[in-house]
């Protein structure tokens, strides 16, 4: 058994037998009482009755059947005159019935009394009922009934109380057993999930429990085993594309330097191998910096100030710096901005990001195209497009081009020196300022790319 289902269970169990003791003990006296009661007021009605039959007729005849009559039930009576002198017993007067009768009485009410009712320690219950026949004479109706039948009676209750005691005792051992082992069961297969998550084994399956907290822990734990094992897999593949990525410029450096240092090549060749080992390191530092962006924003540790900037002429300022380089591969630059919007974005990343899908465009774009900016507020929102007439992305590609590393076309990125880190960066870049990235493209009709941000007042 588990520590936590004996720790319940025991808990559990105390618990209700306490419970269970303080009613049967509330629920004994209360019956007990209640019996004992039941029985001294059938007594004094009795001897309420016989002295009705005395003040009707008082006789020595009377008197008679009145003790004949108590002879055949299981209480006795006493009838004494006045002075407590017993006129008629209905049985032989015992030292118990004496020690009664002798009780100096005083005031006794019309409607008898109760003289004993300790029926623990004492051999009778007795009540008295004074009654007056006539000028001179008058007296009391004593009634005695033997404890021995009430506690007769009483041990009787007992053992019937008992046997449901014992009867709750064992439904109460099974359903702790019942009880415990559910509520316990899901808590030790979480426990042991996470075991074996921190042990790397990321096949984890819960049994699915239904809508309560206990059903939403184990359904977290299920998300985390998955998130867990994609983060290991994107880890892998990351490293692995990195590894890959770096390969092949230092395979390049390697083999230009090998080349360049040899001493019988010309000159113009060996300028011609430097300005290649140059360009491949210069790319290599590039996807260095990108890299350790990327690792900076997984950490969350890229600090984005955001102040609140007017649009229109934060656009104008990107265009300047853009434009020269749209203009060498002469492609058209539209911007187009409503003058009324304000977003809050940290100037020195959003450039950033504006950069990537900039140079993107021009990279993917023929010559004598047009790449154009449009900036417009929608339903509380700004949305910034930057749209091409360049190469497009195949519909199977959309996907996956925010991912690390990817490239629709290797070979082509690679000539134009991309990496497939611009856009990752650029979406986790949205993100960090609250808005998001929707791309939408066409084959060799071009490519839109949307940034939607909350729109600020000025
Ligand atoms: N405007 C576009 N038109 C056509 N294809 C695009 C466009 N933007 C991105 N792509 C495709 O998506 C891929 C990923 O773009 P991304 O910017 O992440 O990488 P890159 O431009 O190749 O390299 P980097 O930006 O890191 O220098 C590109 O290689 C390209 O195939
Ligand atoms: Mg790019």
């Amino acid at each position: 058994m588990n520590k936590i289902t004996l720790k319940l269970g025991l808990w559990f169990f105390f618990v209700m037998l306490m419970i269970q003791v303080c009613l049967f003990f509330v629920l004994h006296t209360g019956l007990v009482e209640s019996r004992v009661e039941e029985e001294l007021d059938a007594l004094l009605a009795r001897g309420n009755s016989h002295r009705e039959v005395l003040e009707d007729s008082f006789h020595a005849e009377t008197l008679h059947h009145i003790a004949l009559m108590e002879l055949k039930a299981d209480t006795e009576v006493i009838i004494t005159d006045d002075a407590q002198k017993i006129l008629i017993s209905s049985s032989k007067v015992d030292a118990g019935e004496k020690k009664i009768v002798s009780k100096k009485l005083k005031d006794i009410p019309r409607g008898g009394m109760i003289l004993e009712s300790r029926w623990k320690n004492e051999k009778y219950i007795s009540t008295v009922s004074p009654y007056t026949a006539g000028e001179n004479q008058s007296g009391y109706v004593y009634m005695f009934k033997s404890t021995d039948q009430i506690q007769q009676l009483i041990s009787k209750l007992n053992q019937h109380l008992l046997f449901a005691a014992a009867v709750m005792f064992i439904l109460l051992i099974i359903t702790n057993l019942f009880l415990s082992k559910a509520l316990t069961t899901p808590l030790i297969q979480m426990k042991q999930a996470t075991e074996k998550l921190s042990k790397g084994d990321f096949s984890v399956q819960l049994p699915d429990r239904g809508d309560d907290e206990l059903g939403e822990l184990s359904r977290s734990i299920t998300i985390l085993a998955q998130d867990l094992k994609r983060l290991k897999e994107q880890r892998n593949e990351f490293l692995s594309s990195i590894s890959h990525e770096l390969r092949t410029p230092l395979t390049y450096i390697k083999g230009y330097a090998d080349v360049a240092r040899r001493k019988s090549i010309e000159e113009a060749d060996r300028e011609h191998y430097l300005q290649i080992i140059y360009e491949e390191s210069e790319r290599l530092s590039a996807m260095m910096k990108d890299l350790f962006d990327l690792a900076k924003l997984d950490r969350h540790a890229f600090i984005i100030q955001r102040t609140n900037i007017h649009l229109s002429s934060y656009l104008a300022t990107v265009y300047e710096k853009m434009m020269p380089a749209f203009q060498e591969k002469e492609i058209r630059l539209d911007m187009n901005c409503d003058e009324t919007l304000y977003v809050m974005v940290d100037p020195v990343r959003f450039e950033q990001i504006l950069f990537n899908l900039l140079d993107n465009a021009i990279k993917y774009s023929d010559p004598h195209t047009k790449t154009s900016v449009i900036a417009q507020q929608e339903k509380g929102e700004v949305f910034i497009a930057i749209r091409d007439e360049g190469a497009g992305i195949p519909q199977e590609d959309l996907p996956f081009v925010f991912d690390r590393f990817y490239r629709v076309d290797k070979s082509r990125s690679r000539h134009l020196g991309g990496t497939g880190l611009g856009l990752s960066i650029v979406k986790e870049l949205v993100e960090a300022h609250g808005g998001r990235i929707e791309v939408k493209s066409e084959r060799n009709k071009g490519t839109a790319f949307v940034i939607w941000l909350k729109e600020e007042k000025e």
